[in-house]
């Protein structure tokens, strides 16, 4: 079953006068359990590919289906719910919220979804197991490594039990060792959880981590 199906989509910014095409032509499938890398150079299109698959933004032309579902004819709250329970998201500088603790961090999106937080207890000391920092529960994000806080970034995005993972340059500010750490951890995730990632990488050894490498050069797929 494809999770992410997108159908020749293409987004251009800007208005007739001054439009930068960003994306042409974009058709992509991937199947439920993949692990798939997205590269290519700065500036062709990966974090816009990214948002879009993610509904943070719309294609100009074409679709994008999530798990079947056409995303973008889905009124904004079914878009929001659909994202919420479907896709993570982590990104380069970890957004975690500054003055909450690694624990508040990772149940947000619980008590964003008016989930309660007494069901989900055991799901997290699960996941503070699997990134290893159940020691670190009660600190707050700037006490811990960078390394740390992308880790506690992943547990905030699989809190919820998503299909879909989509990182955009996940390690790109992290040292080589943590930045393996981080890997495996997706690797970990995708195994035993079974949850789709996309991952937007610059390192072709962060690539080599996905089951499949796909290249965007100017806004097409290579
Ligand atoms: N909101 C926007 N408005 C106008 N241009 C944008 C916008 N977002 C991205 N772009 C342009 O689209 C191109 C691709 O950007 P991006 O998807 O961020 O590339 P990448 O992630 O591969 O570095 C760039 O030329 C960028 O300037
Ligand atoms: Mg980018």
């Amino acid at each position: 079953m494809s999770v992410i199906k997108t159908k020749s989509i293409s987004k251009v910014f800007g208005d007739k006068k001054h439009e930068t095409r960003v994306l042409e032509d974009i058709s992509l499938d991937i199947e439920k359990g993949e692990f798939v890398s997205l590269m290519g150079a700065s500036g062709s299109g990966k974090s816009t590919l990214l948002y879009l698959i993610g509904g943070l933004d719309k294609p100009t032309s074409g679709e994008v289906y999530i798990n079947d579902q056409d995303i973008n004819k889905l009124k904004d709250k079914k878009m929001s719910e659909l994202r919420r329970k479907n896709i993570g998201f982590v990104f380069q500088f970890y957004n975690l919220v500054q003055n909450l603790s690694v624990e508040d961090n990772i149940m947000l999106p619980v008590i964003m979804d008016g989930r309660k937080e007494k069901d989900y207890k055991d799901r997290l000391d699960k996941i503070l197991k699997i990134i290893g920092l159940e020691g670190k529960r009660k600190s707050l994000p700037s006490e811990l490594s960078g390394g740390q806080q992308q880790r506690v970034s992943i547990a905030r995005a699989i809190i919820l039990g998503p299909s879909i993972i989509l990182a955009d340059e996940p390690i790109g500010n992290l040292d080589s060792k943590s930045g393996k750490e981080v890997m495996d951890l997706f690797k970990q995730i995708n195994k035993e959880e079974g949850i789709t990632i996309l991952q937007v990488t610059h390192s072709e050894e962060a690539a080599e981590y996905g089951d499949r490498i796909i290249r965007l050069k100017d806004g097409r797929l290579e």
